[in-house]
């Protein structure tokens, strides 16, 4: 395409110009992207009228979800770390920030750099990071934010993290991640627990702040009793150590882990100080189908508040429809998402860039261009799809905000 026919097709696709958006034909991103706060509040865009796939949250449920886990940790005498994985998003983390939480965990490093360019700084690094690389990155950040955290689970990477502290002219503030068993991460509970913590503590550029220990394995266990049984049992060797590190006068001010499945029962283990809930946000069909202490079906302490909106493309054959939202715009996490306001009707995201909704005596009929509201199976890998987030309430789009952590895997 030479440079004259190049201009002549960015400007038909209204991707050199951009006008005003328009009202009846809906809204493309970078319109959306150009108006200023004031102007989009007083756009009073309706979430229908969005280009898809989009992704949404409910302002009302994600507050309503913040408002939930506070009230409970507080009553339990802990607090929360919220974990940034799950929603990437700076103003999210602002909003868990400002519901009380302490801090806000993160998986990556990455992730932590992109929340304290955001001016996030209460931040712990949940997973050892083991490259030099990686090492030199976080106590990089450690030197400006020396509100970070970083974990670590060996003694050789406990004396890798002191001598980089030091050549940074730091000392930087790390906890021992300790293994509930799954032997996934974290270092074996009790004596080499405590010896790592010990050498923490002496090593010259590092400080000793206490321990991580968070038991993936029983988030999703199905019903309460179970969950509970199971978890306080894979935490007793984690307290153990918790007291040993106690007797040995090391610092305890840290017992952080359990997340949005044991974020009820987690203050039960003695010296336990914060959950690292992720999922509460968002709530996702994952959750929702492990049942809570009042109901034993549906978890209901949370609020699904993530959803995907998109576009019938095809109606030719009855009972089904094609949409615009496949495994690319839902992931291929199972259970599949459920349309949101309708039964009897099953959704696939099982074909790359289609999702195929399939139904029998449906309460009403879709046509091409209708628009269909999804709640996700698993919200964390969902959001890494996306660049933004659509902030709704009452049908409208309050904010469009970025999840500048998307994509961040390093
Ligand atoms: C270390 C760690 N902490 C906390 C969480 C948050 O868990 P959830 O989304 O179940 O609340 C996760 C999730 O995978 C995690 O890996």
């Amino acid at each position: 395409m030479n440079n004259y026919s190049r201009r002549r097709f960015l400007s038909r696709a209204g991707l050199a110009a951009i006008s005003v958006p328009s009202f009846s034909q809906g809204y493309k991103l970078d319109d959306l992207n150009k108006l200023n706060q004031e102007d989009l509040t007083s756009a009073n865009i309706s979430k229908w009228d969005l280009d898809t796939p989009a992704l949404c949250v409910d302002l009302d449920a994600l507050e309503g979800n913040l408002a939930s886990l506070q009230k409970v940790v507080k009553q339990n005498g802990i607090a929360s770390r919220p974990h940034a994985k799950t929603h990437k998003c700076p103003q999210i983390a602002r909003l868990q920030l400002a519901s009380g939480s302490v801090g806000i965990c993160v998986a990556k490093i990455s992730e932590a750099e992109v929340m304290f360019e955001h001016g996030i700084n209460q931040l712990l690094c949940t997973t050892t990071n083991v490259t030099p690389v990686k090492i030199e990155r976080a106590m990089n950040l450690r030197k400006w934010c020396p509100e970070f955290i970083q974990a670590t689970d060996s003694p050789a990477n406990a004396r890798l993290l002191s001598a980089a502290a030091i050549a940074k002219g730091i000392v930087a503030d790390i906890v021992v991640d300790v293994d509930p068993g799954m032997h996934r991460t974290g270092i074996t509970p009790g004596e080499p627990a405590l010896a790592l913590a010990q050498l923490v503590d002496q090593l010259p550029g590092l400080r000793l702040r206490g321990i991580l220990c968070y038991d993936g394995g029983s988030q999703h266990v199905k019903g309460f009793e179970a969950r509970k049984k199971q978890t306080l049992e894979r935490l007793a060797p984690a307290v153990e150590t918790i007291r040993l590190m106690k007797k040995s006068g090391l610092n305890t001010e840290i017992f952080s882990g359990g997340g949005t499945g044991t974020y009820n029962i987690d203050h039960e283990n003695e010296g336990f100080t914060d959950v690292q809930v992720g999922s509460y946000v968002f709530m996702d069909n994952q959750y929702v189908a492990i049942g809570g202490e009042n109901d034993t079906e549906r978890y209901t302490d949370f609020t699904p508040s993530l959803t995907i909106l998109t576009t019938v493309l095809n109606d030719q054959y009855e009972g089904r429809v094609t949409t615009d939202a496949g495994a690319k715009a839902c992931t291929i996490n199972q259970p599949w998402p459920l349309v949101k306001g309708e039964s009897g009707m099953e959704y696939r995201s099982g074909s790359d860039e289609f999702g195929t909704l399939t139904y029998e005596n449906p309460s009403r009929t879709y046509r091409v261009g209708d628009k269909i509201e999804l709640i996700v199976s698993h919200c964390d890998p969902v959001v890494n799809l996306y660049n933004q987030i659509y902030a709704i309430r009452d049908e409208k789009v309050e904010a469009i905000w970025k999840i500048a952590g998307r994509g961040l895997s390093q």
